[in-house]
């Protein structure tokens, strides 16, 4: 697809600030929405002219709303968006301690990264929806993030699994809602990913995560995923599906 105008959310970190990087190596102007602070302003001192900052939380509907809006100023049109902004957060159904699950967290796992997911994406959409169709009447491409925990989720992660199945299962209703107006959707789903989302794990479970992988045994990279972003994009022909990205694995219960 031919691409002049991005928009990246969760791009100033891990698996988002991979693909805004990749954007811009092809020449793309990129919108970048992501919480303020060092890591967003880094992905401006990196790419300068060719990237644009929206300094917002996914979950605040207005300040999405204006800096959508205002991105939308800046880059004229968009043909891709990709949505990795998300959170990951564990507690088990029921604690060692008998205690229940913390609502107030499943709330915030699903409100970042569905509710926050969801209305980027429509934002995105309706700007597409006046794009010049290309030949094929393509406007343009939405990719969203879910995760291997959509499918064998591990124990604690009945919020994040809820979250992740949940964009893997709207990407073929979006796809067929979007129909009309040509822009496809394709979902992401990786395994285990080597970015800042894991800080707080130690060295030695993150090593141990990776010989749990099936081949090659190393942990993902960005630049993987990113890579597969414009394959989605340019391959017109894929719509409506759920990529997994995890080197075969299988995730075990824990
Ligand atoms: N890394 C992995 O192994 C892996 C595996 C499966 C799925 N994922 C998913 O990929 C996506 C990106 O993860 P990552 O590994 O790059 O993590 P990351 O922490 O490096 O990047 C996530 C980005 O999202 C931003 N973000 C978080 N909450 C936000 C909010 N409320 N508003 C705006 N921005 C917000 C963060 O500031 C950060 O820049 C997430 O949705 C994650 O669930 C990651």
């Amino acid at each position: 697809m031919h691409i002049t105008g991005a928009f990246v959310t969760g791009g100033a970190s891990g698996l988002g600030r991979a693909t805004v990087d990749s954007l811009v190596a092809r020449g793309c102007k990129v919108a970048v929405l992501d919480l303020p602070g060092e890591k967003l302003n880094a992905v401006l001192a990196a790419h300068g002219p060719q990237v644009f900052a929206v300094p917002a939380d996914v979950t605040d509907e207005t300040a999405v709303d204006s800096g959508v809006e205002s991105a939308m100023q800046w880059l004229g049109s968009v043909q891709l968006g990709v949505l990795c902004a998300g959170i990951v957060l564990g507690s088990r159904t029921v604690g060692r301690d008998g205690s229940a699950h913390p609502m107030g967290m499943f709330r915030k796992v699903l409100d970042i990264n569905v509710a926050g997911t969801f209305h980027v994406a429509s934002l995105l959409a309706s700007a597409m929806s006046s794009n010049e169709p290309d030949d094929d009447g393509q406007r343009g491409c939405l990719v969203m993030t879910a995760s291997v925990a959509a499918f064998d989720g591990q124990i604690g992660q009945a919020a994040y699994s809820a979250s992740k199945g949940a964009i893997a299962s709207m990407t073929l209703p979006m796809a067929r809602d979007l129909s009309a107006i040509g822009v496809r959707v394709c979902t992401i789903a990786p395994g285990v990913v080597e970015t800042p989302i894991y800080d707080q794990l130690a060295p030695e479970v993150l090593q141990a995560l990776a010989t749990q992988q099936l081949f090659p045994k190393r942990l993902g990279r960005p630049a993987e995923y990113a890579a597969l972003v414009n394959h989605i994009a340019d391959n017109t022909f894929l719509n409506g599906e759920v990529i997994r990205l995890d080197a075969g694995t299988r995730l075990p219960p824990k």
